[in-house]
C-alpha cells in the first residue's frame, strides 16, 4: 500500500506542471515569464521616432502563451519589468496574430500609420496563420490528452492503495501520458525556435525582435521527464506490492 505513495505524488506533480504550461499568462501577473515567445518592438518604435519625431502607439512587447497573448510596456529605459500588461481572453484555440495586434493598437490610438507604411512583413503573419497557430493548437490538444491520462493515473493510484498489484496497470496510462507530453513538448519546442528565427529574419530589418527564455521549455520537458520516471516507479511499486501480497496469501 505504501509503495504507491511515491509514484502517486510524482503523477500529481506532473499533472500540476502540465496544467501550469497551459495556465501561464492567464492573467497579466500569472507566470508572465513563461511565454512561448516574446515579440519586442522597441527597435521599430525607435526607428519610427527617429524618422517622424512622433511616438508609434503600439506596445513594446507582445507575449505568446499557450492559451493567451499578453501585451505590455517597458517600465523605463526599454527594460523589464513590464507594466500596463493586458491579456487576451483565455481561449482553447489561441491564435497569435502580430499584424492584428499592431493594427489594433494603431487604430485604438487613432494613428494615421498603418502596417503598409511600417513595411510590416506579411510573411510573419502568414506563417502564424498557415502553420504556427495550428501546430500550437495540436500541442494544446496533446497537453489536454496528457492531463486526461494523468487524471486516470491519479485516480487509479488511489484505488491501488487497497489493491497494490493493480499498480502495474498504471504503467499503461503513464506511458500514454508520456507519449502525449513528448509530442506536445516537441511541437512547442520546434514552433518556438522556428517562429523566433522567422520573425528575426523577416522583421529584423524594420526593428522587430523576437526571443524566448528557457522557462517554458524547462516546465514542459520536466513534466515529460518526471512522468517518464514515474512510469518506472509505478512499475516497481506494482511489482513489489504484488510480491508482498503473494506471500501474504
Ligand atoms: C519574472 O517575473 C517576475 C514577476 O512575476 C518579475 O518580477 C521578474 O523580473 C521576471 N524576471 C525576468 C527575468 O523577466
Ligand atoms: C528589445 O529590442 C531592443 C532593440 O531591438 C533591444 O535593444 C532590447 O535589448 C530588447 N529588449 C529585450 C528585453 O530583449
Ligand atoms: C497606409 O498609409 C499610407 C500613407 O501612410 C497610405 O498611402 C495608404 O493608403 C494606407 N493604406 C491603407 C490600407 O490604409
Amino acid at each position: 500500500m505504501y509503495s504507491t505513495i511515491l509514484p502517486e505524488l510524482m503523477s500529481i506533480t506532473v499533472f500540476i506542471l502540465t496544467l501550469l504550461c497551459l495556465q501561464a499568462g492567464h492573467t497579466s501577473t500569472y507566470m508572465p515569464n513563461y511565454s512561448i515567445l516574446s515579440l519586442n518592438t522597441t527597435g521599430l518604435k525607435d526607428a519610427y521616432y527617429t524618422s517622424t519625431q512622433a511616438d508609434l502607439p503600439i506596445h513594446d512587447i507582445y507575449n505568446l502563451y499557450m492559451m493567451t497573448t499578453c501585451s505590455g510596456y517597458w517600465s523605463s529605459n526599454s527594460s523589464p519589468p513590464l507594466e500596463d500588461v493586458t491579456c487576451s481572453p483565455v481561449s482553447w484555440y489561441s491564435k497569435f496574430s502580430p499584424s492584428s495586434l499592431l493594427l489594433n493598437d494603431l487604430q485604438t490610438h487613432h494613428s494615421p500609420t498603418n502596417l503598409t507604411s511600417l513595411s510590416f512583413p506579411q510573411g510573419i503573419q502568414d506563417a502564424f496563420d498557415q502553420r504556427f497557430n495550428l501546430q500550437l493548437h495540436v500541442a494544446f490538444i496533446f497537453y489536454i490528452i496528457a492531463l486526461f491520462w494523468l487524471g486516470i493515473v491519479i485516480l487509479w493510484g488511489l484505488i491501488t492503495c487497497w489493491w497494490g498489484v493493480l499498480g502495474s496497470f498504471a504503467v499503461l496510462f503513464v506511458s500514454s501520458a508520456s507519449t502525449s507530453l513528448l509530442i506536445a513538448s516537441a511541437i512547442t519546442t520546434a514552433v518556438q525556435s522556428q517562429a523566433v528565427a522567422l520573425i528575426n529574419d523577416e522583421g529584423g530589418a524594420i526593428g522587430l525582435q523576437a526571443g524566448y527564455n528557457n522557462r517554458f521549455l524547462a516546465l514542459t520537458w520536466s513534466a515529460f521527464a518526471v512522468n517518464s520516471l514515474s512510469g518506472l516507479v509505478w512499475g516497481v511499486a506494482g511489482f513489489c506490492s504484488g510480491l508482498v501480497r503473494g506471500s501474504e496469501f
